[in-house]
């Protein structure tokens, strides 16, 4: 019997809804055709965004979209986005497959997908090939509220209301293709730019986000921190509100990646060893940034994570299509389970991304649409948004078939929600072994319990033929006992469990 125990008299951070974020850039069918089809298209849509897909979002509380990019964002210069859409400017996306870009999605197209999501939003600045004048103008044309040439130009363009930035990315990726700058070069840049980045409205801040580290670069958020923080403003409120994290997985290395669904036992352990790195680069990203915010002030913002394979085949290699299988859904899990116990300075994540892009909680082709294992794991951890980290430990042991990639069999998290109700999120890393659990919960008698549960084989998958193979079932297993609960979760599963 494996031994947990819970205490829900230890409350420990409040899990921002914001961790359960996603990303949509322009790349590949992530926004064209995953969620925009355009008002004439007879695929079903309202104003332009597909309504299969949104109402299947809407059903996991998407709670905040990033958008335009990724490397998209600092190219994309805002203005030719807006206005008629016949004379729209056509430009080349050069990152993402050398495709005509027809801005037939702009500003006006995201705000309005935002509203349909009933999500914040996070838009992403061009630091790296635009003007200071051109970021603060789309500030301006977003949010400011009377008389602006910029509120007037939104006016024109039949938008008079101003709309609501919850976040803004002061660039992307700035080490690599967002200008391939310095830690020192860009957090000057930094300080430069996001002073135009204004709040017009008193009771509203938008939140700056600050590009931060590709996965274990300490260095680059020692130097942008110390820049930022040591000669800033004395005023630190509204500075910097968030550092950004980019991690993806990839098992055979950034080189090579691997197949989505054709793997074996071996690279299964190494992707889920490679996933559980994420904990071990928010520690150590985040015992720096303890160093000059000790208070937690700045949260870490991991705005792109997930699974990256190499792209089907046949698939243009420019668009990032791969599939998913029940390996994306544990990576979910264990990533999920891993932000909720940090969420003291985790406060946004966003997977990479929302539609046909990397680890997609949904697929598309033509007028079908498909949710991906990853997109149940997010069904089942929704429970956990805005709730409160509960303190929680299992007893692991160490399994795995080769000695460097060698993993925990289990990982869980538990959180609080505002009905006094426990969620409890787990994952079996294990492709051969169920495990028998023993929950203790410290002065809390329980007396209901359900359950639900993700669990095939390895390569188990969801595709247009079989859609819905892998997908939440109820789970029956879980017993009340006088301490607590009691359950057996099986081999290769991520696991829900609602305690009240
Ligand atoms: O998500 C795909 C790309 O990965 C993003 O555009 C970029 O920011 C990162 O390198």
């Amino acid at each position: 019997m494996t031994k947990m125990v819970i205490n829900p008299n230890r409350k420990l951070s409040r899990i921002n809804r914001e961790i359960y974020g996603h990303f949509s850039e322009h790349l590949g069918r992530c926004i064209y055709e995953g969620i925009y089809v355009g008002e004439n298209s007879p695929i079903e849509n309202v104003n332009g965004m597909r309504t299969d897909v949104v109402e299947a979002l809407k059903e996991i509380r998407v709670p905040v979209l990033r958008w335009p990019g990724g490397c998209f964002a600092d190219e994309y210069h805002w203005k030719d986005g807006i206005g008629p859409k016949e004379s729209r400017k056509k430009i080349v996306n050069t990152h993402w497959g050398g495709v005509v870009e027809d801005n037939s999605f702009g500003t006006h197209e995201y705000f309005e997908l935002c509203r349909q999501l009933g999500c914040r939003t996070y838009v992403n600045g061009n630091l790296g090939s635009g003007t200071v004048q051109e970021m603060s103008e789309w500030v301006e044309y977003m949010t400011f509220e009377g008389v602006s040439p910029m509120a007037e130009l939104r006016e024109k363009n039949g938008h008079k209301e101003p709309w609501k930035v919850d976040f803004f990315g002061v660039g992307n990726e700035n080490w690599g293709c967002g200008g391939n700058m310095n830690p020192d070069f860009y957090a000057n840049e930094y300080r430069r730019y996001q002073t135009y980045v204004r709040d017009y409205k008193a009771d509203h801040h938008i939140q700056k986000i600050c590009c931060g580290a590709n996965v274990d670069d300490y260095e680059w958020t020692k130097e942008v921190l110390s820049t930022c923080f040591r000669h800033s403003i004395p005023a630190q409120h509204g500075f910097m509100d968030g550092l950004s994290l980019h991690y993806y997985v990839h098992p055979e290395g950034w080189e090579i990646k691997g197949s989505a669904t054709d793997f074996d036992e071996k690279t299964w352990y190494r992707t889920l060893n490679k996933a559980l790195f994420m904990e071990e680069l928010i520690c150590r990203h985040g015992r720096i940034m303890d160093e000059f915010d000790p208070e937690k002030k700045i949260g870490m913002i991991v705005d792109e994570w997930g699974t990256w394979f190499t792209c089907e085949p046949g698939t243009n290699p420019g668009f990032l299509y791969q599939q998913n299988t029940m390996r994306d859904a544990l990576v979910a899990g264990i990533t999920l389970n891993i932000f909720n116990r940090h969420s003291d300075r985790v406060k946004m994540a966003n997977l990479a991304q929302i539609v046909n892009v990397l680890q997609a909680v949904i697929l598309t082709e033509g007028d079908q649409m498909i949710r991906t294992p990853t997109y149940h794991v997010f069904d089942m951890y929704k429970y956990h948004q805005d709730a409160s980290l509960v303190d929680s430990s299992v007893e692991t042991e160490i399994i795995g078939e080769e000695e460097e990639w060698k993993v925990p069999n289990l990982t869980e998290s538990v959180s609080e929600d505002a009905d006094g109700t426990l969620h409890l999120t787990m994952t079996n890393l294990s492709l051969e072994e169920s495990f028998d659990i023993d929950a203790l919960i410290v002065d809390r008698s329980i007396r209901e319990v359900k359950g639900e549960i993700v669990t095939d084989e390895m390569r188990a998958m969801n595709t247009f033929e079989d859609q819905d193979r892998v997908r939440v079932k109820k789970f029956d297993g879980a017993q009340i006992t006088e301490s607590g609960v009691k359950f057996t979760i099986p081999a290769c599963s991520v696991l829900h469990l609602e305690l009240r």
